[in-house]
């Protein structure tokens, strides 16, 4: 790098240690969490609040920095937000939920935190996503300080039990993947992605061999037994069900319907009209591959969801064989993928009569924008951590100049529009906590890349699963 840009470069990371500084919410004196926004918010809107996916990105940080106590607080507090009792009834959440969010409330001169489990947030949606990152989040914070006592805690051997429990009950389907309702994560409006969404896979099979690892010591061994269960099922099922490349387009192309019986092929009974398999077929590079949106009865959402994929490399999820392929469609499809801000939520927006079926008309998700399309900064770092495990520095450099160079001046908006990103959000906010946390995890990834083992799994493998409190 040359001076010049170097001084820019130092001058932007101050500024965001600094805008990060700012976010962090206190309760009774100690640090708790990060707030959403900067900007000042519309009233009655949520940015104030402190929501557990975005709080993710600030809490690697501060436990590379050293600074356990933010992240510990936030742990305990999340934790006691976490309803212990059967459900009162069903507008009360759930036994062993996490809040999607949560603010420090002011009553009487007295201090007390509100939480918020989709009962308050807009179109009701459930926060799946947050009990599976806060195990996440209780891994990585145990892995940095070592102090693996703070989880062996009987209230977070519970809490994390509980979790369990909801993640692994009998449910209707027979399906190793999770079941959820629309916008039960990141994109949490409805844009067609109910049922058995990648994003909710992956980050299930982070949490369950995180808790695999958490629940060693004090666990319940039937819970153990349940997780060693799922986990080699879940990861077939993933494996090859969700995989698209030119090879397994051309078995889907050919698939025939209507089989019954035990010895289908095509078990989902997909019809190859159902999807765009001739713009797919010159969209995909001959080494490239990816992990499908969603797969469901006649249903196989052939859209490109980049959380989902970045993480599936990460937990392993994705095979070495995958993960290097996604790392080269991400490659191979520069401009579609990453363009002008590193990068795509989704790829493609869904246009038309479908983004008016899908979305039911949402006017902040139009076609290329904000969920449906468009780019999100914060996946900077989970891009980084992805191309550092499968040896792809280079493309994470190149990402990260692309933001360097944008988001600073741009006063660091939520998210970007267009077909290459080159739109700040037609309703952004600025300062966005995770935006900056985004820039500042990529760079310190690229900087100390044994921090990765923070958020990383390599190949589970059930004979050889480990049997003592060693992360
Ligand atoms: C956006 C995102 C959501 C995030 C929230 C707060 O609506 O879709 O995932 O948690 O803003 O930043």
């Amino acid at each position: 790098m040359k001076r010049d840009d170097l001084l820019i470069s130092n001058e932007i990371e101050k500024q965001a240690w600094e805008l990060l500084e700012k976010s962090i919410v206190y309760y009774q004196g100690r640090p708790i969490g990060t707030i959403a926004a900067g900007e000042a918010s519309q009233l009655g809107l949520n940015y104030d609040h402190c929501f557990v996916r975005d709080f993710v990105s600030s809490a690697l940080l501060f436990l590379i920095k050293g600074r356990y106590d933010i992240v510990r607080n936030f742990l305990e507090e999340t934790l006691k937000l976490q309803p212990t009792q059967n459900q009162l009834n069903a507008y009360t959440p759930g036994r062993g939920l996490i809040p999607a969010s949560f603010k420090v409330v002011v009553n009487n001169e007295q201090e007390s935190l509100e939480a918020d489990f989709g009962e308050k947030a807009i179109a009701r949606v459930t926060p799946v996503d947050s009990c599976l990152w806060w195990i996440i989040i209780l891994y990585a914070y145990v892995k940095a300080s070592k102090d693996i006592k703070f989880a062996l805690q009987p209230e977070f051997q519970q809490g994390i039990m509980l979790i369990m429990e909801l993640c692994l009950a009998t449910r209707f389907d027979m399906y190793p993947t999770l079941l959820v309702p629309d916008g039960a994560c990141m994109i949490h409006r409805r844009l067609g992605i109910y049922g058995y969404p990648l994003e909710i896979q992956s980050l299930f099979y982070a949490a369950l061999r995180a808790a695999r690892k958490l629940l060693i010591c004090a666990g319940d061994a039937e819970i153990v037994r349940g997780i060693d269960n799922r986990l080699p099922l879940l990861q077939e099922h993933i494996r090859h069900h969700y995989w698209i490349d030119i090879h397994r387009l051309n078995v889907i192309y050919r698939f025939k319907g209507e089989e019954y019986g035990q010895t289908a092929v095509n078990q989902f009974n997909i019809y190859a009209d159902s999807i765009a398999y001739a713009k797919l077929a010159r969209w995909l590079p001959k080494q490239g591959g990816y992990l499908a949106g969603n797969v469901g009865p006649s249903q196989l959402d052939t859209r490109f969801f980049a959380l989902g994929n970045l993480l599936a490399i990460l937990c392993s999820l994705a095979s070495d064989r995958q993960s290097q392929a996604i790392m080269n469609i991400i490659s191979e499809q520069w401009d579609d993928l990453v363009g002008e801000m590193p990068m795509k939520i989704c790829f493609p927006a869904v246009e038309k009569e479908e983004y008016r079926i899908f979305t039911g008309c949402d006017p902040k998700n139009i076609p290329w924008s904000y969920h449906n399309g468009g780019s999100w900064p914060v996946l900077l770092w989970l891009l980084t951590a992805a191309a550092q495990k499968t040896g792809n520095i280079s493309l994470a450099q190149r990402a990260i100049a692309i933001a360097q160079s944008r988001l600073s001046e741009d006063e660091w908006p939520e998210y970007y529009d267009g077909t290459r990103g080159l739109l700040i959000g037609k309703q952004a906010r600025r300062y966005q906590t995770w935006t900056i946390t985004g820039f500042l995890l990529a760079k310190e990834l690229m900087r100390q890349p044994n921090y990765l083992e923070l958020i990383s799994f390599g190949e589970f493998d059930l004979n050889n699963a480990s049997r003592s409190c060693d992360l």
